[in-house]
């Protein structure tokens, strides 16, 4: 019989919930319910089972969007949706240099340029002012990361792509269940992706979500996660080019017993984030992650600001205390810029050919600005940043042990 390998490198403590295995995820009877169902039902294809089609209305009832398509993951989402947008090659969409690659190869993929805008140090959350300055001619589109679940000023960003005529892509991969003045994020632009990968706010593993309000932009983007082909439509064809991205009844079953308690996890996060904002607030130098007047924070992770009179070796020291109490962090989050990893960098794409940086649909086009003295914010943003991961098994010990932990690195500094 096969075995699943154990973890090699385990944390020295298993105290706090991880949630990458069972100690910081919530699996249960629903779940082996539903799978069993499709077990015995047999049929493990989404274009001939029952339960991916119902997750699709009850994730597109939950956000309140007309359309959702579920897909194979948070990448597939955000391919699907540039893809709905058709930009010609050489077009440019402008991103976030903080974020997933998932919300940038994707750009590259369908022929276009991924252009970076700034973020607010304090949020590192992309700006509307720096959006706008990194428009041309060129662009068709704006991707928005909600950053560790907390919202970018989407009133703002809505305002500048209509001037210009621009598509918005939400990414609520991070996001599931913020909002801005009263509203999801994910249906406050023209298209809403969400990732279903291991470490999000729910799982099935892997998998993700597509949501739009418009009828057009839905019909393709079904299409699109299914090679192009209109299941179920008359005289079908494969209408455009396209991939199979489509996600499995298993994968359904379990996405779906897990959206059952996605309120419950989202409000236990923000429960938690708020005592531990709570127990740490008065210490010089930290800046918790908080709500706005217009916007709710669901803390994918706790993102904490280390400045002055702290130190980036405070931050270091902090990182590796949190780490030998079992507690997960990522110091400075990624680290680099989005521009900054080797694919980009190298171009290491299209067989070396530069496509579609160099050719003829870039003629008259600008460089892109990939050098990081472009970007204050970012690079202000990421190097006070340290990263709490949290979950949904955390508890009120967990929370004031972390806690108790940060006090006690910053008091015997
Ligand atoms: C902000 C963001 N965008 C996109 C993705 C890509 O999602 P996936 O890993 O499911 O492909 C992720 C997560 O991994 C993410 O955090």
């Amino acid at each position: 019989m096969a075995t699943i390998p154990s973890q090699s490198n385990q944390s020295k403590s298993i105290a706090v919930p991880n949630d990458a295995n069972a100690s910081g995820r919530s699996f249960g009877a629903t779940e082996l319910d539903m799978l069993r169902e499709v077990l015995e039902r047999g049929t493990l294809v989404s274009q001939a089972g029952p339960v991916v089609p119902q997750l699709e209305r009850a994730f597109a009832k939950w956000c309140g969007a007309a359309y959702c398509t579920a897909v194979s993951s948070g990448t597939a989402a955000l391919h699907t949706a540039i893809a709905a947008v058709d930009p010609k090659p050489g077009d440019e969409i402008i991103s976030s240099p903080i974020t997933d690659m998932g919300g940038v190869m994707p750009i590259l993929y369908q022929g276009a340029i991924p252009v970076f805008a700034d973020v607010d140090p304090r949020t590192c959350n992309i700006t509307p002012a720096t959006i706008e300055a990194r428009i041309t001619k060129r662009t068709c589109a704006i991707i928005v990361t909600h950053l560790f679940g907390n919202p970018v000023d989407m009133d703002a960003v809505m305002t500048i792509a209509r001037k210009h005529n621009l598509k918005v892509i939400e990414d609520a991969a991070q996001g599931f269940g913020a909002t801005y003045k009263g509203r999801l994020v994910g249906t406050l632009g023209d298209i809403g992706c969400f990732s279903l990968q291991q470490g999000k706010h729910i799982t099935c593993g892997e998998g993700g979500f597509v949501v739009t309000n418009d009828d057009k932009t839905a019909r393709f983007m079904k299409l699109y996660h299914d090679k192009g082909w209109p299941f179920g439509e008359e005289n079908p064809d494969h209408e455009f080019l396209a991939l199979n991205y489509r996600m499995t009844e298993l994968q359904g079953a379990v996405a779906l017993a897990q959206l059952g308690r996605l309120d419950e996890f989202v409000q236990h996060r923000r429960d938690m984030a708020a005592r531990l904002t709570a127990a740490i607030e008065d210490i010089e130098g930290l800046v918790c992650p908080r709500d706005t007047a217009d916007t709710t924070n669901v803390h994918w992770r706790y993102a904490l600001r280390v400045e002055s009179p702290l130190t980036n070796a405070d931050l270091d020291r902090l990182s590796n205390a949190l780490r030998d109490m079992g507690a997960r962090t990522a110091p400075r989050y990624t680290q680099k810029l989005a521009f900054e990893y080797g694919f980009l960098m190298n171009r290491r794409m299209f067989g070396g050919s530069g496509y579609p940086f160099v050719g003829p649909q870039r003629d008259g086009a600008t460089e892109p600005v990939y050098d990081r003295a472009a970007f204050p914010g970012a690079v202000e943003g990421l190097q006070r940043l340290l990263c709490i991961a949290m979950n949904e098994k955390f508890d009120a010990a967990t929370i004031d042990r972390i806690a108790a932990t940060i006090r006690e690195v910053i008091t015997n500094k």
